[in-house]
């Protein structure tokens, strides 16, 4: 396999760490302009094998002439706006981790409208949360009310809008600070929203998906729980994850899932 990986921050790295044993030739890294001999820098302590392998670029245009098999986005909204339509088309397959991003209806429909006319498939992947399986499989029975609790340390909540009203850094007490669809979460907290719209993208909608978000200062880490009625099935999950070292934001179980999209593409057993 040639892996195509878009960024290379917190998730983009943490999964350089586990890339070693994997049946990958080639690895191309798109970064931003400017970043690339920072990059290079930080390879030197990522496995020998797997950085022997790498070729960072800054440009989509570059990227694509690299012509990779498989594409894993860990980068960011912007970077599923300006890049996922070129990539799709041009046939390769696409997993977007910044699922958030699809929130924008604007934006999912040229980006499904770009993988139909490049014969390619937008992967998404559960991210940090789970049970996307049963979610998406029971979604074309309809009549899903699905209500989501993101719970994360204060500080995660750091430059987002309910650190405007709220200092966080005394938080002393549980504070639920927003409730709304999937839709508002995401243009509200788009850092923030990607699991919120992965339950929506896999089951009811982004305007039947009920979000609360919540600061929590006795949190180690981000935890997610959904609890889902439907006529066929009623369950609930409850994720405690933790965060990844550099990114509070970010849950070290997010890497292992872009992960098992890579292992599942390499195969020989997708599961
Ligand atoms: N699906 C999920 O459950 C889930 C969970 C956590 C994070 N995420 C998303 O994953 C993304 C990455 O998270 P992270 O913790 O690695 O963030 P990060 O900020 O540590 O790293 C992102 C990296 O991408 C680079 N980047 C940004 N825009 C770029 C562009 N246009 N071209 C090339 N490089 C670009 C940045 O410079 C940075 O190095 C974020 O969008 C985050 O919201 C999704």
């Amino acid at each position: 396999m040639h892996l195509g990986v878009i960024g290379f921050g917190n998730i983009g790295k943490e999964l350089f760490m586990l890339l070693e044993d994997l049946d990958i030739a080639r690895i191309t890294v798109l970064v931003r302009p400017g970043r690339m001999e920072a990059a290079v820098e930080q390879l030197e302590s990522m496995p020998q094998a797997v950085a022997a392998r790498t070729t960072f670029v800054d440009g989509i245009t570059a990227f694509l002439a690299a012509q990779s098999d498989f594409v894993v986005e860990t980068a960011g909204h912007d970077a599923v706006l300006n890049y996922g339509a070129d990539i799709l088309k041009s046939g390769v397959d696409l997993v977007v981790v910044s699922i958030g991003a699809l929130a924008d209806s604007a934006l999912y429909d040229t980006l499904v409208a770009a993988a139909r006319m490049g014969k390619a498939r937008m992967i998404l992947p559960p991210g940090a949360v789970g049970g996307l399986d049963i979610l998406a499989g029971l979604a074309p029975a309809g009549d899903m009310q699905l209500r989501y609790f993101g719970t994360k340390p204060p500080k995660a909540w750091a430059g987002t809008p309910v650190a405007q009203t709220v200092d966080l850094d005394t938080l002393d007490h549980v504070l639920e600070f927003f409730r709304g669809t999937a839709r508002e979460a995401a243009c509200a907290y788009p850092k923030n929203a990607n699991v919120a719209a992965a339950l929506a993208l896999a089951g009811g909608g982004f305007d039947d998906t009920h979000v609360t978000l919540i600061a929590d200062p006795a949190a180690t880490g981000n935890s997610h729980r959904y609890e889902l009625i439907s006529p066929l099935a009623t369950f609930s999950v409850d994720i405690a994850n933790k965060a990844s070292g550099g990114n509070v934001k970010t849950s070290l179980a997010t890497v292992y899932s872009v992960l098992r999209e890579i292992r599942n593409r390499l195969g020989p057993i997708a599961i």
